[in-house]
């Protein structure tokens, strides 16, 4: 009696804690390919990482004339951060903190020395990176002077008229002209002539004139924010967007950065100062872990682009999906580091995507990225504006 009680405590307990490794096995391998394992791996061996986000969903920047959602769109903050943008971003910020923990300082508390954090000077795109930073560094438990789990982190948002790194809308003389040019290349022209009936039919539904995929893309980005909104959008969208519109928009932000003169404009100051980043870091010239750059869709678009690695994620990014370029140490070549490239399509993605670098190997290490990425270099920007 006593022995089979024995016996049987001894194998439910042998049975129960089988049960615990094997779930904890699971959790740690379960979901996981071989990719996310090395990954999980190789975060050990991270030095510094930058990353570059779209903001939160945010409201309709304005109406088109026929919308019937101009009551809502006007009772908001036509083309700030919503609320459950806000939510998105401090959620993304969490899930990444995760991921970059290891490269905090111990004490957990800000310092300039460690972290940037860039802005472009939309309400929406700083109102991101205070969310993101919510989530991503709040203090430690046992240090935090506020009454709150918060801590105040910097952020810098670039004016207008001078950013060239995030918005990107630094006057270029230059620039213009080759995008006009390109807005009326015969293969525009011709997906023009092709969408004349969708153009025709748009305009006569939204009351505005839809003659061009920038048209388009404006109107993409109205419906967009109007369902993450929540917002009822009207019945006759049903046949057009997203299947219509969204292949136009996404050919609209690519023709921004078509030539390789537009790509060096948009993406090139700042891939430009990534590197710069990356080097400074390798060299220990810079104790700069982690640089965060808070944008939109387009400097997603235009980076990605410019790097050609646009096809390996989305052509125009949600919100709150996000790029991170990481510096790790290398196993593999001597004297030099790794650059690994991740993409997040949203908030919720726990597996980003592993991004190819295109003429790279993988391992692809900072010398040949820098290589790679040399025509990309941007060091006189008014001077490559000048036209003839
Ligand atoms: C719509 O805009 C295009 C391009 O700006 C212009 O050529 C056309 O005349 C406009 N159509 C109407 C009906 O206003
Ligand atoms: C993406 O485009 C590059 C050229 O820029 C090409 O070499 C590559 O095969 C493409 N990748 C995919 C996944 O289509």
């Amino acid at each position: 009696m006593d022995f089979n009680r024995k016996a049987m405590i001894f194998s439910v307990s042998v049975l129960g804690l089988s049960l615990t490794i094997f779930l904890f096995a699971y959790m740690v391998f379960g979901d996981n390919t071989d990719e996310d394992l090395r990954t999980l791996r190789q975060v050990n061996m991270l030095l510094c990482y930058q990353l570059i986000f779209r903001h939160g969903a945010k409201y309709p920047d304005r109406a088109y004339r026929k919308d019937y959602l101009h009551q809502e769109i006007q009772a908001s903050d036509p083309g700030s951060l919503s609320l459950s943008g806000s939510l998105q971003m401090y959620n993304l910020g969490e899930l990444l903190r995760h991921r970059y923990i290891k490269l905090f300082p111990n004490n957990g508390f800000y310092s300039k020395k460690f972290i940037q954090v860039k802005s472009s000077w939309m309400d929406r795109t700083i109102a991101s990176a205070l969310s993101f930073l919510a989530g991503f560094m709040p203090p430690l438990q046992n240090t935090n002077p506020l009454p709150i789990p918060w801590q105040p982190v910097p952020v810098v948002s670039i004016a207008r008229d001078r950013d060239d790194l995030i918005a990107q809308k630094r006057a270029c003389a230059r620039y213009d002209e080759v995008y006009k040019a390109q807005m009326n290349s015969e293969e525009i022209k011709a997906i023009d002539e092709r969408s004349k009936n969708l153009y025709k039919i748009l305009s006569k539904n939204t009351g505005e004139n839809i003659s061009s995929i920038r048209d388009v893309e404006f109107l993409q980005n109205t419906l967009e924010a109007e369902e993450a909104a929540s917002w009822e959008i009207p019945d006759w969208t049903e046949d057009f967007y997203p299947s219509k519109t969204l292949p136009l928009a996404e050919r609209y932000l690519r023709l921004l950065t078509e030539t390789p003169f537009m790509k060096r404009i948009k993406g090139g100051p700042l891939i430009t100062e990534i590197i710069e980043t990356m080097v400074a870091r390798k060299n220990q010239l810079s104790e700069k872990a982690i640089s965060i750059y808070s944008g939109h869709d387009v400097t997603l678009v235009n980076v990605m682009n410019a790097m050609h690695i646009l096809n390996q994620t989305s052509g125009k990014p949600d919100f709150a999906a996000a790029l991170a370029i990481e510096l790790h140490l290398s196993l593999d070549h001597k004297n030099d580091m790794d650059v690994k490239i991740y993409y997040y399509f949203n908030s919720e993605d726990k597996y980003p995507k592993s991004i190819k670098i295109p003429s790279c190997d993988s391992p692809c290490s900072l010398d040949r990225f820098r290589k790679v990425m040399n025509g990309l270099i941007v060091n006189d920007f008014e001077k490559l504006c000048e036209t003839a």
